[in-house]
């Protein structure tokens, strides 16, 4: 049977970015000549208003039967009350943890058409090709949390299996690129972290010794994301500092925009999300990127579906289309009209036909 996808818009730019995405991957299913099966759920806020959960029992149900999810974004001010008992971020967290994908992907290429929408020089942007590999369902988010009058607490806590499966992924993913890995921590102060840097040492001695191993701590490497980018080919990390380190990793490739994501677990099943939030100020507007969520479109294919081919078409119409001139305002050039959501999904799905 075809293969059902998953399809959860969430919350302010995410229906009108995931809708883009949809477009491409039914150019793709009509072009095999076996259409992909798509299945609706709500998420996040959107979930909240209907059902009163952030991730009702129907989107977990479709999470288990789906070959893959496809996820737009939650979150919004109308659900973020400090007070508020339940929240769209929680729904995402429980959705990852129920789908067991501990290892998020997330690469950071640059390409020379989107030099100009970054801050950063285009001889630092030159070559860097980075897959940051963010630990995804455990750490300060998922630990234990307490809050009084007074006071609050956020248990950060890891088990040596937690760390250990997702250092053997970016081993594994280092193997298929430069055979470097960057092991981000703060050793210096946690011990977590301390826990995670000897593990990645053994690991990497006995069952990866044909991959480079560097240990850096994660206030380093915030710098060094941005002074020496083109080093760095695996980076793998625990799931707070990844959070952080690929908004910031991100504006390399010219936009938050841009970057695209997939979490993995065990097998093949995949959950797919461009790591951007729902920016609410530009909802409905016509205004936001759709390329890191078609970009995740194409990972579905690639790592879900076992598509690579039709991952690179996907990938390389999105260059194109940027190439020609259909640009968001995220990463417009300077002078020229920012195009609109829609065209610039219908530019890539024209270049996707072609
Ligand atoms: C991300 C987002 C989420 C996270 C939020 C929305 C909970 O920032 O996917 O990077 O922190 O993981
Ligand atoms: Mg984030």
């Amino acid at each position: 049977m075809a293969a059902l996808i998953g399809v959860l818009a969430g919350d302010g730019i995410g229906p009108e970015v995931v809708r883009e995405a949809v477009a491409c991957l039914e150019v793709v299913g009509q072009q095999r000549g076996e259409p992909f099966r798509f299945e609706t759920g709500l998420i996040g806020g959107a979930a909240i208003d209907a059902t009163g959960s952030a991730f009702p029992p129907a989107t977990a149900d479709l999470c288990r039967r789906a070959d893959a999810v496809l996820l737009g974004a939650v979150g919004g001010p109308k659900w973020s009350d400090p007070e508020a008992k339940v929240r769209p971020e929680l729904g995402l967290l429980e959705m990852r943890a129920a789908m067991g994908v501990y290892a998020n992907l997330r690469p950071v290429a640059t390409h020379p058409a989107l030099y100009a929408a970054s801050p950063l020089r285009p001889e630092r942007l030159e070559g860097v090709d980075i897959l940051v590999v963010r630990e995804l369902t455990g750490g300060i988010y998922f630990g234990r949390k307490e809050r009084t009058a007074d006071s609050a607490t956020d248990v950060c806590t890891y088990t040596r299996e937690e760390i250990e499966r997702v250092l053997r992924m970016a081993g594994t993913l280092a193997r298929q690129r430069r055979r470097k890995v960057a092991s981000i921590d703060k050793a210096n102060v946690l011990d977590t972290s301390r826990l995670w840097r000897s593990l990645a040492t053994e690991i990497f001695r006995t069952e990866f010794p044909d991959v480079a191993l560097e240990h850096v701590l994660v206030d380093a490497a915030a710098m060094h994301l941005l002074s020496r980018p083109r080093d760095f080919d695996v980076l793998v990390t625990e799931n707070m500092f990844g959070d952080i380190l690929t908004d910031e990793a991100s504006m390399l490739t010219g936009s938050l925009g841009m970057l695209p994501s997939a979490a993995l677990g065990a097998g093949r099943r995949g959950l797919y999300e461009p790591i951007h939030g729902s920016a609410p100020d530009i909802a409905g507007l016509d205004r936001a990127n759709p390329c890191g969520t078609i970009l995740s479109a194409a990972m579905l294919l690639r790592h879900s579906l076992g598509l690579a081919a039709e991952a690179e078409r996907i990938e390389r119409a999105v260059f194109t289309a940027i190439e020609g001139g259909h640009r968001t305002a995220d990463i417009a050039l300077p002078g020229q009209p920012p195009c609109g959501t829609a065209a610039l999904g219908a530019a890539i799905r024209t270049a996707l036909a072609a």
